[in-house]
């Protein structure tokens, strides 16, 4: 005879496995084969372990992303012929991100660009930060977010968010910021990146993701042919810093307004591509504070992908990887100068000392958040 205590427990127990039947059978139905979403990926000199997960959708595209940095190491999606093929440039182990290596696939914080003389002042009160680009400070400092371990948390078999505490004075910014960061790989074949951030002291923050994306897979990425939804963009010094100037693009060679090869006009005598040695600029995007907004299109004739990012944010950093000079190489490739590209959405560089540019100040109680999409499909 069953006590009405052990009914109560057996109850609770058929209860537990039907929740659990229910929850397998809820997994999505994906064309790919069963994959595991986690992996151990290596050890940072340290000794912490890095991990890696994959998101695969329902199309069979499929991103890899490492809890080192939270860097996209690799971003699979179709050609015209449904040919799966990685787009972003990266290394094939840990190793190749634990050297020196410029911010491949990471994420960037607390701010993303550059802040000239690697200070700023809020309140009365200056901050010094880290030089780590001549005087000036680059992409968060000399530890930026790229080279942090970040919590991962799977949210769906298609979403993983990240998190990461940058304690107060990191780097030499004021606040503790609890910075976190979804990645979702949706059935559209996109990558879609939600920010957000909180802080306990007044701060400063600008963050994006720097992948290096080449459409072909390879070669140099002169031919692709990009458009870019911006009137203007904000010319800066030989130092790469804004001058605070907001330019009217047209007549100059930084008129995407209309779909042109990235190659046509970057080598131009144009003191601006001079400064940038090609294309390494902010542009003030049109759609910008209202919503989420196509700000650039990509695409490449041979392969006939499309990349559109959309996104959130007043600016979107069009880099032509003309730093990238045939030192590092990955993934079977060798990045050679201009054979890979960055459209990384953001405020504009050196806010901070910019008081007429959208502000990047985040205050207690307030939530930073922004949100951008790299959408790939096919011409
Ligand atoms: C910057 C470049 C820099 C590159 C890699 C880009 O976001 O605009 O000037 O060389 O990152 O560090």
């Amino acid at each position: 005879m069953m006590t009405q205590f052990t009914m109560k427990i057996s109850r609770i127990l058929i209860a537990l496995l039907a929740a659990a039947l229910i929850g397998c059978s809820s997994l999505p139905e994906t064309a790919a084969p069963a994959r595991q979403a986690q992996t151990a990926w290596g050890k940072t000199p340290e000794g912490a372990g890095v991990d890696l997960y994959t998101l695969a959708n329902a199309k069979g595209a499929e991103a890899r992303i490492i809890t080192y940095g939270g860097t996209v190491v690799s971003l699979r999606v179709p050609d015209r012929n449904g040919v799966l093929g990685d787009v972003v440039a990266g290394f094939d182990n840990l190793d190749g991100y634990l050297t020196p290596a410029p911010y491949f696939g990471a994420l960037i914080g607390r701010y993303g660009n550059r802040i000239g003389g690697a200070r700023f002042s809020l309140n009365g009160t200056e901050y010094t930060l880290t030089k780590n680009d001549g005087g000036n400070h680059l992409h968060g400092g000399s530890h930026g977010f790229d080279k942090r371990l970040w919590h991962a948390k799977m949210l769906s078999p298609q979403s993983l968010e990240l998190s990461y505490l940058s304690k107060d004075g990191e780097e030499g910014y004021p606040g503790n910021l609890l910075v976190s960061v979804a990645y979702t790989l949706t059935d559209s074949n996109e990558l879609k990146i939600d920010y957000s951030a909180t802080t306990d002291k007044e701060t400063v923050v600008n963050l994006t993701h720097h992948s290096y994306f080449n459409l072909a897979g390879e070669g140099d990425i002169l031919g692709h042919q990009l458009s870019i939804h911006a009137d203007r963009f904000t010319p800066v010094d030989r130092e790469l810093i804004p001058t605070g100037e907001l330019r009217n693009v047209a007549g100059t060679p930084f008129d995407f307004r209309n779909a042109k090869a990235i190659g046509e006009h970057i080598e131009k005598q144009d003191q601006q591509l001079i400064f940038g040695r090609g294309y390494d600029h902010n542009w003030a995007l049109n759609g910008a504070g209202s919503g989420l907004e196509s700000a650039a299109i990509v695409t490449e004739p041979k392969s006939g992908r499309v990349m559109e990012v959309l996104t959130t944010t007043p600016g979107l950093q069009f880099y032509s990887g003309n730093f990238l000079d045939g030192t590092l190489k990955g993934k079977g490739r060798t990045y050679t100068r201009r054979s890979a590209f960055c459209l990384e959405t953001q405020f504009f560089p050196d806010s901070p000392n910019k008081p007429a540019f959208p502000s990047t100040v985040l205050r207690p109680g307030t939530t930073f958040r922004s949100t951008t999409v790299y959408r790939f499909s096919i011409m």
